[in-house]
């Protein structure tokens, strides 16, 4: 079951952008799944959370780009709830991977990271 569904809602009209918010769910789903599939393998999850990481890191910056082009008139408070986001996800990543047995992430408030604020 995905925790995360996908709602046209929070589509912005950018092909890119609606692509890239849409793997995000892909992502943060495939860490509920990878602990739910496999609990007591730490590196499936790890390499989950890795793998969002890693697209939170680039979509942020594509989009700020995407931003700065378009000259959005809210572009500096969407930068600013960039870097919180990236240093919530951060934290709450090392608190989930400092774990020596997994737990579902809502279980230690991982999802939490994952409101779509982007
Ligand atoms: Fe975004």
């Amino acid at each position: 079951m995905a925790y995360f569904v996908w709602d046209s809602a929070l589509e912005t009209g950018c092909e890119a952008l609606d692509s890239q918010h849409k793997r995000l769910f892909d992502l943060a789903n495939g860490i509920e799944l990878a602990i739910e599939q496999h609990p007591e393998d730490s590196e499936a999850a790890a390499n989950a959370v890795s793998g969002l990481i890693d697209h939170v890191v680039e979509h942020f910056q594509n989009e700020e780009a995407i931003i700065a082009e378009y000259q959005y008139p809210d572009a500096e408070r969407h930068k600013a709830l960039h870097v919180q986001l990236g240093a919530e996800t951060m934290t709450i990543a090392a608190r989930c991977m400092s774990r020596s047995s997994w737990r579902r992430l809502s279980a230690i408030g991982c999802t939490t990271t994952f409101e779509f604020r982007t």
